[in-house]
């Protein structure tokens, strides 16, 4: 990508960014979260078109992102729109296991994360629901609340039961934005690419404040890609310095 005069250097994201992952175990687990989106904050056409917002940096990052936990999580929804393989294909490292929240038993057992290749497979529901699965997929079942929503922070806790220390919450933005707001995500990394969606799905979506003085406002480190996307790795668990 052409720089500019005084442009910071694109690099991959140095391994310092992959540091905080260690702090995880099954007692107390690590959890990243990971959006990828476009400059003016979508994640998806009108359409839920979105291959691909990022360029091949960040997928590249997702990956090492993918290689460093035990498990990787995603909503029903992404898992029906997508039908992601959620392995590691792009970087040298070992795929984890895959996990759906799919309260309501909505996804289909010939779903390509389902198949069967070595790695554990993990269905979280809601207690009662029963739906077909393949052998060798494990359902979790969890308690929900009166509007069917289920806590990620009881999420966490029943995955680190399971022996899962580091987790990636890779989508979509529902599932990462009631992490984000249940306080169940130490990190955060958002992608950003340079493009101009200007409608369509929105990225992360919080309750809403009347002042930005209630924003959050996490440490954040920014890190220029190659192909001029932009990682922003968020500390949530650490405030930035005062805003003006
Ligand atoms: N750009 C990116 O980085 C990225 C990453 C992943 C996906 N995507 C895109 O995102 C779109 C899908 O995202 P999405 O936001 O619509 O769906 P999603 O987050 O993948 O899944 C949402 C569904 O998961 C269940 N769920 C999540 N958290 C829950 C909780 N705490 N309690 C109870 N249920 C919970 C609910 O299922 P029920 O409705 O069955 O209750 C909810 O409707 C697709 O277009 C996909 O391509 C983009």
């Amino acid at each position: 990508m052409p720089q500019g005069d005084g442009a910071a250097p694109a690099c991959a994201p140095p391994e310092a960014v992959f540091a905080p992952f260690a702090a995880g175990r099954p007692d107390a687990p690590f959890v990243v979260g990971q959006l990828g989106q476009s400059l003016d904050g979508r994640i998806a056409t009108v359409t839920g078109h979105s291959k691909y917002i990022n360029g091949t940096a960040a997928l590249d990052h997702l990956h090492a992102i993918r290689a460093r936990v035990d498990a990787v999580l995603v909503g029903v929804g992404t898992a029906l729109a997508d039908d992601p393989l959620l392995t590691v294909r792009r970087v040298p490292g070992r795929s984890p296991a895959r996990i759906v929240l799919d309260p309501g038993g909505r996804l289909p057992a010939a779903a390509a994360v389902w198949r069967a290749d070595g790695a554990r497979r993990i269905v979280l529901r809601r207690g009662g629901v029963e739906a077909p699965l393949p052998d060798g997929v494990e359902a979790v079942a969890l308690p929900a609340d009166d509007a069917g929503g289920v806590d990620p922070r009881t999420i966490v806790a029943a995955l680190g039961r399971l022996g899962i220390a580091r987790l990636l919450v890779e989508g979509g933005a529902d599932t990462v934005s009631r992490f984000l707001a249940a306080g169940a995500l130490d990190r955060l990394h958002v992608l950003v690419s340079p493009m101009l969606i200007g409608s369509g799905r929105p990225g992360l979506t919080l309750a809403p404040i009347d002042t930005v003085g209630e924003a959050l406002r996490p440490r954040a480190r920014a890190y220029l890609l190659a192909d001029g996307d932009v990682l922003f790795d968020c500390d949530l668990r650490s405030e930035a310095a005062g805003g003006a």
